[in-house]
């Protein structure tokens, strides 16, 4: 079945409405193109959220997840398997070396894993109070119950109160305002380096060295959310590379598998031994087949060296989408962009049109699109979206 219509039909009557879908239902992929069920192509400026960084079908990840499908796809974590240990040691390599990995299958459970942990390692450090995890408003750290408390958007919070305690949130990028809550019942302080759903938000350098230091001084871990950043897209491997600071706990998902779901909490050694066999367990995390789509995806990564290839293609989005009529200011890092509208554009209006026109992206906020292409684009797909926008923008303003 393909006709839309149908498939709506089908959704609305069996699946949970939780998601304000639009229209199209996508039924292939192919490097930075989709097909709709009714046959029209897109550009994907979108990745699937920023997970598909190399593109879609990617053959290299597709011949390894085949074979691996074919080979063994699950074993219970009460055993090893063959594939694990050498995804987390190119994690590992990644961060700097000197710490663990656990694998879960998506971001908020990576973060739940790093929540665990800092509560773990404070209070086996700091004594039973020192459990509170520190977040900023504008974050956005997952929708389990734990990631929702840490999630500093107040209104996906109203309709889930009561949420566990021990979490509170305080003005992104603002040093003074993170000093003052940093007592010491707090085990961590937990950022994005870029706030991804939050707008796409940049924290200055200097923000983000401040909470190094001041984690140091108070003892509390440092996590840096790399959920929606991580693995190339701003430019480097991790965000808070841009920053030149090292944190206690990365945690990583959406690109690590291209598209196969499986998140990952790494930490320093020091930090990591605060879990005890039986302390934190999930059933498929760091299965075969996702550890080695992971692999596959990193081996790629490396190979083509990805994060030069962000920041060059995200410099030529950047500047391109700067000259559009009715961009206002353009920001972000490598290609994580929000193109920030004139005033009187609606970005949902903005988006819609850009749709229609077979581009794929999203509205961030009321008054900015994101786009997040897949790592491997080209300087004429990057051409064409920008082109679209334009369009976008100018019937946008006539409708
Ligand atoms: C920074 C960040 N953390 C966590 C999450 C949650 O990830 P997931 O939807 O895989 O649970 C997201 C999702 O957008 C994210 O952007």
């Amino acid at each position: 079945m393909s006709d839309f219509s149908e498939l709506a039909a089908l959704d609305a009557d069996n699946v949970m409405q939780t998601y304000a879908r639009l229209p199209v239902a996508f039924v292939r992929g192919e490097g930075t193109r989709l097909w709709d069920s009714e046959g029209k192509e897109y550009l994907d400026f979108l990745s699937g959220l920023a997970v598909t960084s190399l593109g879609h079908a990617n053959p290299e990840v597709a011949d390894a997840i085949a074979d691996q499908a074919r080979t063994l796809l699950h074993v219970s974590n009460l055993y090893y398997n063959d594939v694990q240990p050498r995804v987390a040691q190119r994690l590992n390599a990644l961060l700097g070396g000197g710490g663990r990995v656990f694998f879960a299958n998506s971001g908020a459970e990576a973060n739940e894993c790093a929540i665990k942990l800092a509560r773990r390692f404070g209070q086996a450090n700091g004594g039973p109070d020192r459990y509170h995890v520190i977040s900023a408003y504008g974050s956005f750290h997952g929708r389990t119950l734990a990631t929702l408390a840490a999630t500093g958007q107040p209104q996906k919070q109203e309709t889930f109160q009561p949420l566990p305690s021990g979490f509170r949130q305080v003005a992104f990028d603002d040093l003074d305002t993170l000093e003052g809550a940093l007592d010491g019942r707090v085990a961590a302080v937990m950022l994005e380096a870029v706030q991804g759903e939050g707008g796409v938000v940049p924290a200055s350098p200097e923000y983000l060295q401040g909470v190094r230091r001041l984690c140091d001084e108070r003892e509390a871990l440092l996590i840096i959310d790399e959920v929606q950043c991580g693995l190339g897209r701003t430019g480097t491997w991790f965000a808070f590379e841009h920053a030149g600071i090292k944190p206690d706990i990365v945690t990583m998902a959406k690109a690590l598998g291209n598209g196969v779901p499986i998140g990952a909490c790494w930490a320093r050694a020091e930090v990591a031994a605060a879990f005890l066999p039986g302390d934190h367990a999930t059933t498929f995390g760091g299965q075969p087949l996702a550890a080695r789509a992971a692999l596959a995806t990193l081996a790629v990564m490396e190979r083509e060296d990805i994060p030069a290839r962000a920041a060059r293609a995200g410099t030529r989005l950047s500047e391109g989408l700067q000259k559009v009529d009715g961009v206002a200011d353009v920001r972000g890092a490598g290609l994580l962009i929000a193109a920030e509208l004139a005033p009187g554009l609606d970005a949902k209006v903005v988006a819609q049109h850009c749709l229609d026109s077979g581009l794929v992206l999203n509205a961030v906020t009321a008054s900015a699109l994101r786009l997040a292409p897949s790592l491997l684009v080209t300087d004429a797909e990057i051409d064409d979206a920008v082109a679209i926008v334009a369009a976008a923008c100018n019937e946008s303003r006539s409708s």
